[in-house]
């Protein structure tokens, strides 16, 4: 297992770099351009970990993708029909994404078909998306999950639709938002005999219904309200070409590192910015960070781009919840990075989710911080950080416990510590942003990676 070695600053951080392509959105144009009518092209495409669990899941459904090893990946799509039984598991790997949203797929095939996944992902709760397929006459099956009584876990078994069945139309009302459970009803619902509904408390990432919408598919939208119509032919996906955006969770390590940094400026260049995920940007600024913003425009698939600035700023403790909270989720453990250096305490609430991630990652922050000797508390539904504002942080020696966002957020916090930091178990930064190391280190970090 890989030991990275981050060493405290002795300059700024300055610079303008790229990005790996957004996980979320280079998920779901993989599997609309597999299950498209012809080849399509994604521009971009960088092979972090949990994206490279979805595009060997379609090879093995008898989907064919050639990298021309000058970053686009094409994708010969085989129709809504065509997908073809594997001779194999599936394995998902760490990607909770992954398993999901191809459950919906999968659910509507006339093949049988299974899921498996890391130990992180075989003890993720998976009912969500297993009893809503159910109810609309899927046949998949979950293991019994061996904490949370009730829920479901990988292995998903999905046995093949009767030949004359295809899945219900349904009307679901989501309690907690999620964007993995109302895609994985979407893409289902591309294969149903009738409309699909999907109401969530509030809204999550958007990125499937920007994409149904992109490609003509019949869509609705309003609010945390979505509809679907199946479309009339197997054909209905055209072919597309798309330059994905960045990583927006993955900028989010470079901005704040800017913020904490002393004198810094950093640039992420092509940053996707759907408001449906950018939560991080409205945290940032709260906490008193200075972030400057260019949009470039919109991808080919819906997606809003452009640059995104910060620089150094003295910040404040904040409160976050609500609706923020649910934007800028995955980016809790970073902003974690900001209440660590903010002036006075900073509160995380609705985010229980956070307990069913990659790890329970309420736990793994509070452990993080006081690592680094920062005062943080649990909270049932998120957590309680006091801010150490002056002087430098101590130097720690933390595991990542397999998270990849809490090992970048580890790295980040040793940026300004009193010494050399230590992260075990780094390989992990590998499932989102395969180049963070070089990407810091061009920024004028200085780390490096120890087998
Ligand atoms: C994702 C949705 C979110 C997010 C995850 C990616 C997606 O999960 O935390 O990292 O691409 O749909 P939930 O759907 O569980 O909220």
């Amino acid at each position: 297992m890989a030991r990275l070695v981050v060493k405290p600053v002795s300059r700024a951080l300055t610079g303008s770099v790229p990005l790996p392509s957004d996980k979320s959105i280079a998920h779901r144009a993989l599997i609309f351009a597999a299950l498209s009518a012809g080849v399509c092209e994604l521009r971009g495409f960088s092979y972090a970990e949990d994206n490279v669990a979805t595009l060997r899941a379609f090879e093995s459904l008898g989907v064919e993708c050639q990298d021309d090893h000058r970053g686009t990946l094409s994708v010969h799509g085989v129709t809504l029909a065509g997908l073809r039984a594997p001779k194999q598991a599936l394995y998902c790997g760490n990607s909770g994404t992954t398993m999901r949203l191809l459950s919906g797929v999968l659910s509507a095939q006339r093949f049988l078909s299974r899921l498996t996944g890391d130990a992180s992902l075989s003890r993720r709760p998976m009912a969500r998306v297993v009893d809503p397929l159910r109810a609309r006459g899927a046949l998949i099956e979950g293991a019994p999950h061996p904490t949370l009584e009730g829920d479901v876990t990988a292995p998903l078994v999905i046995s093949p639709l009767p030949r004359d069945e295809r899945l219900l139309p349904i009307e679901a009302n989501l309690e907690t938002a999620s964007a993995q459970v109302k895609s994985a009803l979407l893409l289902s619902g591309l294969f149903a005999s009738g409309p699909t509904m999907v109401r969530e408390p509030l809204l999550s990432r958007d990125h499937t219904e920007r994409m149904l919408d992109a490609l003509g598919m019949p869509i609705e939208a309003m609010g945390p309200m979505v509809s679907l119509h199946p479309p009339a032919s197997p054909d209905a996906i055209r072919p597309f070409d798309v330059e994905l955006p960045g990583d927006l969770s993955a900028a989010a390590f470079l901005l704040v590192a800017a913020t904490l940094v002393e004198g810094s400026v950093v640039t992420t260049r092509n940053t996707g910015l759907n408001p449906s995920r950018a939560g991080i940007i409205d945290i940032l600024r709260a906490f008193g960070g200075v972030v400057g913003i260019t949009p470039k425009g919109d991808s080919s698939l819906g997606e809003p781009f452009g640059e995104v600035t910060a620089q150094t700023a003295s910040l404040r403790g904040v409160s976050v919840g609500g609706e923020l909270a649910l934007r800028g989720i995955d980016e809790i453990p970073i902003a974690c990075a900001l209440a660590a250096r903010a002036a006075g305490k900073t509160e995380f609430h609705d985010l229980r989710e956070l307990r069913v991630k990659e790890t329970d990652r309420i736990a793994g922050m509070v452990d993080l911080l006081r690592a680094f000797d920062v005062e943080a508390y649990e909270l049932v539904d998120g957590l309680q950080v006091e801010g150490r504002p002056n002087g430098r942080l101590r130097a720690a020696r933390v595991s990542s416990g397999g998270d990849h966002r809490l090992a970048m957020t580890a790295a980040v916090l040793g940026l300004v510590a009193d010494g050399e930091t230590i992260v075990d178990g780094a390989d992990c930064i590998g499932t989102s942003f395969p180049r963070f190391v070089g990407t810091l280190r061009a920024l004028g970090a200085e780390l490096e990676v120890r087998p």
